[in-house]
């Protein structure tokens, strides 16, 4: 591991409640009983990032990022206070990019002007779909019209570099269906489309009582026209599911997918933190609110990434790029040397999965559209493989 070098550093913050749980979401976020618990929520974030701060002295945050749950059901001034929170633990980069996810059914009018003034300078705005019935299938709690409200207030605020999520393969959905959704999205002119296919994800409601949903080769054609079409609106493909106007790729999610490190704070939040030179460590906090909010600092748990884990760790995010990663990254990275891994891309090379492309590799168009049994090919022959950050959880 000598070649370790410390690699970027993001920031990222977990807002755990929404209005209501959404029957196909895994996140770990839990519908609203009672009161918001604002001021105690954020005064736990401040002591989970104050002493978490020490670990990551001098080294400079490039993007901050509030996800849910919906960070915004918290108020312009809560977002405030964590931002100036965090502005007085840690080196804050003067360019930061700060994204806030945010609810359609959760704005008020000039809520997004006070955000901004908060410091937010990105939102990522949960649209999902733009017909009305569908939006009632996936349990959420907004209009299509709402959400063409939120965008307008978005462009009002001078939040322009705003993201709009879309799931697509949804159930009863065609392919003329699926590109209504994404001409609907074009149309509100964000700078990124995150265009996800629906799954259904172990212990959600859609999982107990599954709905019939379009089969693969459907869910591909949709993908494919999709795609297109968010091409010829200027919207390049640049990781698996994101979709970005030029020089609006979201900088804090390239960080996570090119093996940087983040520190986690809030509930259930995951953080990655490299030592130079000596090792790589994942920190997880208590996931339950409750147990969050008693438990805070002290209940940050922090685990060493067995050095067998890494290859498999790095190829999981960085192949996700369509641009793939630079082969120094992954030394650097991982503290690896390039033959550790190089028979097994050698056979991927050779099966027409990935491709060399000067110093870069990255994946051919058939190893993304497979990009789960390609990555196989890098688990560690060794138990401790799977589990918390495992296949099932990051894809
Ligand atoms: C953590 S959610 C946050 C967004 C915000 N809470 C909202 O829903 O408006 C991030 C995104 O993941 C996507 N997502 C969640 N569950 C999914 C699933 N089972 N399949 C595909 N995409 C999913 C949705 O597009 C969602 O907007
Ligand atoms: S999709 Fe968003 S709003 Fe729905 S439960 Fe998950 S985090 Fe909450």
């Amino acid at each position: 591991m000598s070649r370790l070098v410390a690699p970027p550093l993001s920031l990222y913050m977990h807002f755990p409640w929404c209005v209501r749980k959404c029957p196909y979401c895994d996140f770990n976020s839990y519908t609203l009983q009672g009161d918001l618990a604002e001021a105690r929520y954020i005064d736990a974030l401040e002591l989970d990032i104050q002493s978490q701060s020490a670990e990551v002295a001098g080294r400079e945050i490039i993007s901050i990022f509030l996800g849910g749950g919906t960070p915004s059901l918290f108020s312009p001034n809560s977002i405030a206070r964590v931002l100036d929170v965090t502005r007085r633990h840690l080196r804050v980069a003067a360019d930061v990019e700060v994204t806030m996810e945010a609810n359609p059914g959760t704005i008020e009018r000039g809520r997004f002007a006070e955000y901004r003034a908060a410091g937010v300078n990105r939102v990522s705005l949960g649209a999902q779909s733009f017909n009305a019935q569908r939006l009632e299938t996936l349990g959420r709690i907004h209009s299509p019209e709402e959400t063409r409200r939120a965008a307008q207030e978005l462009h009002g605020a001078g939040i322009e570099n705003f993201n709009l999520d879309l799931m697509y393969a949804l159930p009863g959905q065609d392919v003329a269906e699926a590109l209504q959704d994404v001409e609907a999205a074009i149309a509100l002119a964000p700078t990124h489309i995150s265009h996800y296919q629906l799954t259904l994800e172990p212990g959600t409601l859609f999982a107990a009582q599954p709905p019939e949903l379009p089969d693969d080769d459907l869910a591909a054609e949709m993908l494919t026209a999709c795609g297109e079409r968010l091409a010829t609106a200027g919207f390049a493909q640049y990781e698996v599911s994101a979709y970005a106007q030029r020089g609006r790729r979201c900088r804090h999610n390239l960080n996570y997918w090119t093996f940087g490190d983040y520190l986690g704070a809030g509930a259930g939040a995951h953080g990655k933190l490299t030592s130079a030179g000596q090792t790589i460590a994942r920190t997880v906090q208590a996931r339950e609110p409750r147990r969050y909010l008693a438990g805070v600092p002290a209940a940050l748990t922090r685990k060493n990434v067995p050095v067998a884990d890494l290859p498999f760790e790095f190829m999981l995010n960085a192949l996700r790029l369509v641009e793939g990663f630079e082969i120094e990254t992954f030394v650097e990275r991982t503290g690896l040397e390039w033959q550790e891994v190089a028979p097994t891309v050698d056979a991927l090379l050779d099966r027409k999965l990935l491709i060399v492309q000067g110093t870069r590799l990255l994946p051919s168009a058939a190893g993304l559209r497979f990009l789960n049994d390609l990555l196989l090919s890098f688990l560690a022959e060794t138990p401790q493989t799977t589990g918390a950050f495992g296949l099932s959880t990051a894809l």
